[in-house]
This record gives C-alpha cells, sequence and structure tokens, in this order.
C-alpha cells in the first residue's frame, strides 16, 4: 500500500473496513427476511437523538444502515424491534435523560427478549458511562462510541447471533468513513458534516475528550455529496463541524473553509448555503470575503460568544476578548449588511461574578443577536472547569439565566419587528410544526415564517410579506 500522509492510510484501511460493513449488512438483512417469513411482518427500529445537528446527521447515517439491513423506520418503541438511543455529553440533563429512558425499557425487555437495545454517541466515549449502564442497565444489548459508528452493522450483527451484551468503544481514530447509507430525514434542507472533532479544549466542553481530534473530510467527498443533493432535489445544505473554521488546517496544505465554501457554491441545484459553528478566535478575513462573494451562502452567521466578560473568556480557554469579538462582528457587519447573528451563551461559569454577568448582558446590548442559545453551565467530569473551586450556586445562575433571556428576548422582537410589511425570501419546507394548517420555511437569515401555501410549494422559493411578528417567528402571506 502506498503511503504518503497519515490521513491517506487511514483511509485506504477504513476502505477495506467499508466493504467489509457491507457484508455485514447483507447478513443481517438474510436474517431479517427470514424472520419476515416466519413471523409474516417486517422488523421496524426507532431511534432518539439527543444534541447537535452532528448527532442528527450521525443519526440518518444510522438509519441508512438500518433500512440497508431490512429494517423500517417506526415512531412507536412499542413496536420496535430494535430502540437506539444517540446520546449527548455537553450537558449533564442530556445524559439524565438517556438514563431515565433506559431505565423505562427495563419492563419492555423482559417482556420481549428479542428486543435489541442500542446505545451510542458520546456519551458513551466516557468510560464512566459504560460502566455505569453495565452495573444498572444489564438489558442493553449494544454500546458503541463515536469513533466506531460505521462499523454499526458487524457490531448489531454480534450481538443477534451471540445474544449477549456487545462493548465496542474506540479511544479515538484518524477513520472518516465515506459512503455509509444515509436515509436523510428531510427533503429540501440537507446536513452534510464536513469535519469531526475538535482540538480547542474550551475548559468547559467534553467535546474534545469523546470526539477526538480535528479530521476534515476531502473537499471532493463533500462536493461530491453536494452534487448528489443537488441532483435529489435539496435546496438548502449546511455544512457541519464543531469549528468549521478550521476545517483543511490538517490537510498540511492552504485549503481552508473560504476555499470549499466556493466549490460548494457552484454546485447547481442547491439554493441556499450555511455552515455552522464557527469559533471566532478562527474567522478569518478571507471566510467573511467569501461568505460576501458566494451569492448562495446566506446572510445568517452563528458565532457563539459564550460570555462577555474577558476574565472569563480568558478561564474559558476562548482565545479572545470581548473586544476582539465585538470587533469581529463589527467587521463582518461591515462586509455584509444585514447579516443575522445568533450566538451561544454559557451562564454561571466557575467564579462568574454579578460584574462579568453585566459584561455578558452588555455585550448582548452591542452586539444585538437575532437569537441567543443560553445554558445553565454544567460541570463536566474530567474538563478543567470542573475541578474549579468557585462553582456558582444553582439558585444564582438560574436568576442571570432568568435575567439574559430577558434582554435577549426584547432584542429578538425588536429585530424582528423591523420587518413588519417587509418582503422577505423564503425557502418553503412543509408543514409547520406549531401552526397547524400553515407552511413553514425560513429566510435566508434563518427567521422561521409561516403562512398559508400548499405542498406544491415544498422545496420552493416564495415571497412573502410579513403581517405578524413574534420573538421567534414571523407570518406572512405569499405575494
Ligand atoms: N455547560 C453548559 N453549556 C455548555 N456548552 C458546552 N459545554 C457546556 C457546559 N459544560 C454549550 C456551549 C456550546 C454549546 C453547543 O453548548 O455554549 O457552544
Ligand atoms: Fe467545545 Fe470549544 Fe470545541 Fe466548541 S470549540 S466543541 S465549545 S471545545
Amino acid at each position: 500500500m502506498s503511503i504518503d500522509t497519515e490521513g491517506r492510510k487511514t483511509r485506504e484501511v477504513c476502505a477495506e473496513d467499508i466493504a467489509l460493513q457491507q457484508q455485514y449488512i447483507e447478513k443481517v438483512k438474510e436474517l431479517n427476511f427470514l424472520s419476515a417469513a416466519q413471523k409474516g411482518k417486517p422488523k421496524h427500529y426507532s431511534i432518539s437523538t439527543f444534541g447537535c445537528q452532528m448527532n442528527e446527521n450521525d443519526s440518518e447515517r444510522l438509519a441508512g444502515m438500518l433500512n440497508a439491513m431490512g429494517y423500517t423506520e417506526t415512531g412507536d418503541i412499542q413496536q420496535s424491534d430494535i430502540i437506539l438511543y444517540n446520546t449527548c455529553c455537553v450537558r449533564e440533563n442530556a445524559e439524565l435523560k438517556v438514563y431515565g429512558h433506559l431505565g423505562a425499557l427495563k419492563k419492555l425487555k423482559r417482556e420481549n427478549p428479542d428486543l435489541v437495545i442500542a446505545v451510542c454517541g458520546c456519551m458513551m466515549q466516557q468510560s464512566e458511562v459504560v460502566e455505569h449502564i453495565r452495573q444498572k442497565y444489564g438489558h442493553v444489548d449494544l454500546i458503541f462510541g463515536t469513533h466506531n459508528l460505521y462499523r454499526f452493522p458487524e457490531l448489531l450483527h454480534k450481538a443477534l447471533v451471540h445474544k449477549e451484551t456487545v462493548i465496542d468503544i474506540w479511544e479515538s481514530s484518524g477513520v472518516i468513513a465515506e459512503n455509509m447509507p444515509i436515509t436523510r430525514k428531510e427533503s429540501v434542507k440537507a446536513w452534510i458534516t464536513v469535519m469531526y472533532g475538535c482540538n480547542n479544549f474550551c475548559s468547559y466542553c467534553i467535546v474534545p475528550y469523546v470526539r477526538g481530534r480535528e479530521r476534515s473530510r476531502r473537499v471532493d467527498d463533500i462536493v461530491n455529496e453536494v452534487k448528489t443533493l443537488g441532483r435529489q432535489g435539496y435546496k438548502e445544505i449546511t455544512l457541519l463541524g464543531q469549528n468549521v473554521n478550521s476545517y483543511g488546517k490538517d490537510f498540511g496544505d492552504s485549503t481552508d473553509f473560504a476555499d470549499l465554501l466556493e466549490k460548494v457554491n457552484e454546485v447547481e441545484g442547491i439554493s441556499r448555503i450555511r455552515f455552522m459553528t464557527s469559533h471566532p478566535k478562527d474567522l478569518s478575513d478571507k471566510l467573511i470575503e467569501a461568505m460576501r462573494n458566494c451569492e448562495k451562502v446566506c446572510e445568517h452567521l452563528h458565532l457563539p460568544v459564550q460570555a462577555g466578560s474577558s476574565k472569563v473568556l480568558k478561564e474559558m480557554n476562548r482565545k479572545y476578548t470581548k473586544e476582539q469579538y465585538l470587533d469581529l462582528v463589527s467587521r463582518i457587519r461591515a462586509r455584509i449588511p444585514g447579516i443575522s447573528l445568533t450566538t451561544d451563551i454559557i451562564v454561571g461559569f466557575p467564579g462568574e461574578t454579578e460584574e462579568d454577568f453585566e459584561d455578558t448582558l452588555s455585550v448582548l446590548k452591542q452586539v444585538r443577536f437575532d437569537m441567543a442559545y443560553t445554558f445553565l453551565y454544567s460541570k463536566r467530569t474530567g474538563t478543567p472547569a470542573a475541578k474549579r473551586p468557585e462553582q456558582v450556586p444553582e439558585e444564582i445562575k438560574k436568576q442571570r439565566f432568568d435575567r439574559l433571556l430577558e434582554v435577549q428576548n426584547k432584542i429578538s422582537k425588536e429585530i424582528n419587528d423591523g420587518l413588519l410589511h417587509k418582503e422577505v425570501e423564503v425557502l418553503v419546507e412543509g408543514l409547520s410544526k406549531n401552526s397547524a394548517r400553515k407552511y413553514s420555511g425560513r429566510t435566508r437569515t434563518n427567521k422561521i415564517v409561516n403562512f398559508k401555501g400548499s405542498n406544491e410549494l415544498v422545496g420552493k422559493l416564495v415571497k412573502v410579506r410579513i403581517e405578524k411578528i413574534h420573538t421567534w417567528s414571523l407570518e406572512g402571506t405569499i405575494i
């Protein structure tokens, strides 16, 4: 085998592995075929996904593998032959929910010993979690992690044939599994993971420990996936990575995320491109120019600030100050007027004083984000921040959270108010989840718009005049 880079070597190994997984897909399919012939009904699966869009995208791959193995999706766990949880460990409450679900399945497993209960994803990359599940939830059949997700067919086959708990967790891997089956949840917009892992080690965050170091997918692989999506009729794509701004740094040449955006912008059929998440320390002027020049790249940027106090930012290991963040926002707005900005904020980081918190409020008021996703700081074992003695009491965290929400909601509503009676371009996604008999879509600035429509409009760009404003959505009429 010719090996010129570490990346090439792991990818070649992986190609053999993928072929092997294809064989296991066939083997499980055969088992399911025999079972369907005996029982007169096909086997069903359900997947519950926790956490971020990258997990959602991973679940689409798991669904693709399950479909290829002859399973059919059902939303009803009572009807399921496989129940799969794709977990998240960014905050404690996501973990607690998974334990709650697993506990509730004990009875179902007792009644139906053939049921396969599987858990995978970020939570499983923590050895103490796996141990806890082994001890307390003995009815779980299969446990695997983030690095060997593509080996699901092989692991499932083992669990089905040997009828014993299968646990397979890899410490890390350079492997990028291309060409695995995928069943996407939506038909108008699609997620595309462009890189895996994170090198940043923000002091509160568990992600680098469970997702490993940054690995970028090859430009050609991504562009080919986007081309396929364009041919299939998808109109919008979102490029995903924990920090897309460091895309390509592992290639050892000058390729970066701006170059990728330009390539993807050329793909026919796609009308909108989004991406997330951007780390402020890595957002270059070159990328701002690329966003400005690529007509399909939407005028929206998710730019987590996390905190407004430079002292807290330093302790978070974010590598920028409040002033640098504000300066970056000014540069972005100068080059892309009207861009909408959203952010993530953590409230109650260890040692956060009232003054620090007021700095966060002041950043909110200065930047005037379109929307902020606010999180109560959650202690994650193994991260540096968890070891700090000055943890903020829950009660104070909650009070600050409510104060922050009040400020942000007012700003979001005021920004949206500016759209009253305006015409906006909306990509129609389908029936609205919240408002009965209405259709729903988003503006280029990522605002949800509900309106009366019809099925033929799904996947089309329409002009809507805005007539009613809410904090998190807009209503209007197609013109
Ligand atoms: N506690 C609370 N929020 C966290 N995030 C990451 N780690 C933690 C934690 N320990 C938030 C950050 C990140 C988002 C995805 O989750 O704001 O941007
Ligand atoms: Fe976590 Fe920071 Fe990496 Fe985002 S950039 S995944 S917050 S370590």
